[in-house]
């Protein structure tokens, strides 16, 4: 069952299903024995779960598995759902895979599909070094690709899920690729290439679990953000191939810039015309996969309060 249906049902209610286990700590109760402290998710809810008196194999069960089948019953804290864990497996395999595209853990499109894609787009950019450089970073580099490939886009607030990365570096370029046929000014392969790199510093910054799925940032994801990380991966590859110094700098201003403005994490303003249409479509997409997933949790009809969006989202009836 969706987790944002719960609260239509009564204390007592017995849930079953594989959920994400978003949060999972051990601490200690009043009477002296250990207990999981959880978070238990979909694409819908989060709530809060105890698992009382967890026994010690259970903990690295939780610790070791993003996505879980649980048994639990519905209580109420303040008016608000809160489950007591019954019990918890291990999904099967092919379970995994299903529940992933449900919970809206997974890529809507395939990931092969995504990464033909994208090297679709390679394929059509006509100016020599940003061909090169675009074709060792996302196809002569096995390693970094393979990555690139599955990882998320975020940590929680758009495209956190796998393949997310690749999803919105994608809606990114192909927008891109629209919009430069509306606008002849436009440098077509500089600004496709901005988009495709926009990101790749998020490979770096976003921890993922066994899964791929999300789990927080790594330490340098902490202290240098995907923005920083990205920027020194470009310059390290256009050294590499020796791409010119006009080039590399410019590419290095659209990934310093693409964020806008410094409260929203970027050092400078986009200064340069394809720097700010990457600011753009950079921000059209996380504002709309935002969107959805706001649309997601509540039916038509319905308003969902989005922290992320500062204002009500209304999920018109069509
Ligand atoms: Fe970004
Ligand atoms: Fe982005």
């Amino acid at each position: 069952m969706k987790l944002g249906d719960l609260i239509k049902n009564p204390k007592g209610f017995k849930v079953t299903g594989i959920y994400r286990v978003s949060r999972f700590e051990v601490k200690t109760a009043k009477n002296g024995k250990a207990y999981g402290d959880c978070l238990i998710s979909d694409q819908s809810f989060d709530v809060p779960a105890k698992y009382w008196d967890i026994p010690g194999d259970m903990v690295g069960l939780f610790q070791n598995n993003g996505l879980l089948r649980i048994e639990a019953t519905l209580d109420y804290f303040k008016e608000s759902p809160q489950l007591t864990i019954d019990g918890v497996k291990i999904p099967l395999q092919q379970d995994i895979d299903e529940s992933l595209q449900s919970l809206g853990l997974m890529a809507t499109h395939s990931l092969e599909s995504m990464y033909t894609r994208l090297r679709t787009i390679i394929a059509g950019v006509e100016q020599p070094m940003l061909k090169q450089l675009l074709m060792h970073i996302f196809v002569e580099n096995k390693t970094f690709a393979a990555k690139f490939v599955r990882h998320p886009g975020a940590v929680k607030n758009h495209h956190a899920y796998i393949g997310g990365l690749l999803q919105h570096t994608l809606e990114v370029a192909e927008n891109a690729l629209a919009y430069c046929g509306h606008n002849a000014r436009i440098n077509k392969d500089l600004l496709v290439s901005a988009a495709l790199i926009h990101d790749i510093g998020k490979v770096r910054e976003i921890d993922i679990d066994a899964l791929g799925l999300p789990v927080g940032f790594t330490k340098e994801g902490k202290l240098l953000r995907h923005i920083s990380l990205g920027m020194e991966q470009i310059e390290a590859a256009c050294r590499e191939i020796g791409v010119n110094e006009e080039i590399n700098v410019i590419l290095k201003h659209c990934i310093l810039s693409h964020h806008g403005m410094p409260e929203w994490g970027s050092p400078v303003e986009p200064m340069v015309m394809e720097a700010e249409i990457l600011h753009y479509l950079d921000n059209l997409s996380a504002k709309a996969e935002q969107f959805a997933r706001e649309e997601d949790k509540v039916e038509p009809g319905e308003f969902s309060k989005s922290y992320l969006l500062r204002r009500d989202v209304y999920r018109a009836i069509y």
